[in-house]
């Protein structure tokens, strides 16, 4: 079990849109950001915060440089697809990036799909939704918030596991993200992909993207787009692994962008009370939802195995 203390620093103070914790320079953008005009041959890859978004842009990249590792390298990821509701002067915002994008283009977002610009669904622009089992998911937002001090300070582990339940984070309740996105795929052209099965099978999970995104590629590609999108290697890869940040933004002495990278991670961080009380208030949370998700990739057997228990 690990007990890790924040240092004390300057949180900003998140403002709400409709009830959402959002970055203040964004809610001050909000019009702007509202009226963004999708294209219907845009791609917005959507997920909410820690779910494996940057793996999914990298595989993405990758699938639309048909393999090419030098295209693949000529700039952050960060900057190859605009984050809509993303303000960081003097950065030019993530909807000024799009705008002066050329089509095809490929764009980011954290938004739930109730605040998402209305153009997206009205343009039917293609979506690809990527979701993480809520466990990890808390745990690696909650390294992530003690390394980026763009975030507010999580506090120790214990309030910030109160403060994610509640929905007080950066772009707002997990619960209500994965089931709104969830709902959404019935009705639009959207990709629902989980993290858990891309790391479990990241063939059959591209495959699912070629397919989504009407591309075919030779197995030799598809190959190397598995290598190089491991989390080995992004980890090692300055385009993928967000070290090109300055350390007042990103802080990897504290914690690694590319961090663990791996399902079941939040048993090192969950006492057996704590995840009791987590279960208890998920059941109400997703109750009436045909939403499922995997929180460990081992088997009965491996996990039994595993003794004495790791939490
Ligand atoms: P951990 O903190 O659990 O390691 P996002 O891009 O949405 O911010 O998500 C970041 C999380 O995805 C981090 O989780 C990161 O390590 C993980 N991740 C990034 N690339 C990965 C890859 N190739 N394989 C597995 N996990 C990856």
């Amino acid at each position: 079990m690990m007990a890790l203390n924040t240092e004390v620093r300057k949180s900003p103070q998140l403002r709400e849109v409709e009830g959402i914790p959002l970055q203040p320079a964004t809610v001050d953008n909000w019009s702007q950001i509202q009226k963004f005009e999708a294209k219907p041959d845009d791609l917005l890859i959507c997920s909410y915060p820690k779910s494996g978004t940057t793996w999914i842009q990298e595989i993405v990249d990758m699938i639309e440089q048909n393999g090419d590792l030098e295209k693949c390298q000529r700039t952050i990821i960060h900057h190859c697809h605009p984050f809509i509701e993303w303000i960081e002067p003097p950065q030019p915002s993530g909807v000024d990036q799009a705008n002066k994008m050329p089509s095809p283009r490929i764009l980011k977002t954290h938004l739930p799909g109730q605040i998402l610009p209305p153009s997206f669904w009205k343009e039917n622009s293609k979506i690809i939704y990527v979701a993480r089992n809520a466990k990890d998911c808390l745990v690696s937002y909650y390294h992530f918030s003690r390394m980026n001090k763009k975030l507010p300070a999580p506090g120790i582990l214990k309030e910030f596991v109160e403060t994610f339940k509640a929905g007080k984070v950066l772009w707002g309740s997990w619960y209500d993200h994965v089931k709104g996105w969830w709902d959404a795929k019935d009705k639009h052209r959207i990709l629902y992909l989980f993290y858990e099965d891309v790391k479990e099978d990241p063939k059959q999970e591209i495959q699912k993207i070629l397919k989504f995104l009407k591309k075919d590629i030779s197995d030799e590609i598809l190959n190397k787009i598995i290598y190089h999108t491991s989390f080995d290697v992004m980890k090692q890869n300055p385009m993928t692994n967000y070290t090109t940040f300055p350390t007042n933004v990103m802080d990897h002495s504290i914690s690694p962008f590319m961090r663990k990278g791996m399902p079941g991670d939040w048993k090192n961080y969950f006492t057996v009370a704590q995840n009791e009380e987590f279960d208890k208030d998920y059941e109400k949370k997703m109750a009436g939802s045909t939403l499922t998700f995997r929180t460990d990739l081992r088997t009965i057997e491996e996990v039994l195995m595993d003794f004495p228990p790791r939490f």
